[in-house]
């Protein structure tokens, strides 16, 4: 069972932690949108003079946001994560703390965090035990298969569950693999079954809620969180909960138009700003969106292609005009799942 606080959803739904992205503002967008039941914050890396930074606990104490929202910590030393649990128990709203151990990014595990940690059950066993020692609110680790392959699968897992964690998140892919191939949820299944009565978040290629829909049947997942396909499509949650609670038949759930996209489009830039108040820096920002919003839009590849190419703001809101509502499109549906042809981005982010 998922705490109370996660609220009463048969399959609750998890916004996936997302570097550079999922900040407060693009929370409080998703929020509106279609709202997720669980947020989780971009990692906090945890280092000698770390600190809860104003950009993670904007989104922690945020009253508008009508979920809750976990932190989620990156690091290796029992210590200062320790330390940074005790900073976090000065807020009553911090009820969830998630350990990172999955980042494949290199910069990142070099430094033994992350998911190089998947490489040492023993490490994991002791910075968990000493999360679970001093953290008594909600605690869960999100993990991938293993490092370079699964051989440590089933170890790591019984490792992370002896630890007393709350629930678990897993991201069906090993580090190695980034985010290349498909994720394979058949370790989901196997996962779901080890952790038994311990709640089992599926999290991997599930980019719409008949996707999730099929992710949940083949694997007895207990929740399911989204990542790259909520920021193609942030009413992804709302579909996802008026199939999976409120039962509608595919035809009646809520289907976004390129109008609302439009509208998404507006808001991103508005929230940049918020977050990051420099308009130079507002086309590679709103790129970085536009690279997925794009695969949902059409197949062909034009919009992607031409967007990238794009010198200028209003060069690229002239792009967003023409693909999103010129001759009668704002009517258009977006399409449920993202252009199989097409790559959002390079490889190996997060
Ligand atoms: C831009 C980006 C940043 C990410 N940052 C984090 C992070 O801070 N912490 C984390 O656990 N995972 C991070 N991830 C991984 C996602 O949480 C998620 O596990 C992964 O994208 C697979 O889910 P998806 O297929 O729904 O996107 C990041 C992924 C992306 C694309």
């Amino acid at each position: 069972m998922f705490p109370d606080f996660f609220g009463s959803a048969r399959m609750p739904t998890f916004l996936a932690p997302m570097q550079d992205v999922t900040d407060v503002n693009f929370m409080r967008t998703v929020s509106n949108l279609g709202r997720p039941d669980v947020f989780v914050t971009e990692y906090l890396r945890v280092h000698p003079s770390s600190r809860l930074e104003k950009s993670h606990l904007s989104a922690l104490l945020d009253t508008d946001l009508r979920s809750p929202v976990v932190l989620q910590l990156i690091g290796e030393d029992e210590f200062h994560i320790r330390r940074i649990l005790d900073d976090a128990k000065k807020y009553p709203q911090i009820r969830a703390v998630d350990l990172n151990l999955g980042c494949p990014a290199p910069k990142v595990y070099r430094k033994n965090v992350g998911g190089a940690l998947l490489k040492d059950p023993k490490k994991i066993a002791s910075i968990l035990s000493a999360m679970r020692d001093s953290w008594q609110g909600t605690l869960s680790a999100k993990l991938r298969i293993g490092f370079q392959d699964d051989s440590l699968f089933e170890t790591i897992l019984k490792t992370v569950l002896d630890c007393g964690v709350d629930f678990i998140t897993l991201h069906a892919r090993t580090v190695r693999q980034l985010y290349r191939g498909k994720a394979d949820h058949s370790y989901t299944r196997r996962a779901v079954e080890i952790c038994g009565r311990v709640p089992l978040v599926a999290n991997g290629d599930i980019t719409s809620w008949q996707s999730a829909e099929n992710v949940v049947e083949a694997t007895g997942c207990a929740g399911i969180m989204i990542g790259r396909s909520a920021m193609r499509n942030p009413w992804i949650f709302k579909q996802t909960r008026e199939r999976f609670e409120e039962g509608k038949k595919p035809e009646d759930i809520f289907t976004p138009t390129l109008g609302d996209v439009r509208i998404y489009v507006d808001e991103i830039m508005s929230n940049s700003l918020r977050y990051k108040p420099k308009p130079k820096n507002l086309p590679g920002r709103l790129k970085k969106f536009l690279n997925f919003i794009a695969v949902g839009v059409e197949t062909s590849g034009e919009f992607l292609m031409s967007m990238r190419r794009a010198q200028s703001l209003d060069e690229l809101l002239h792009i967003c005009d023409k693909y999103l509502v010129s001759d009668g499109r704002s009517s258009l549906p977006i399409r449920l799942e993202p252009a199989e042809n097409l790559c959002s981005r390079p490889n190996h982010e997060g």
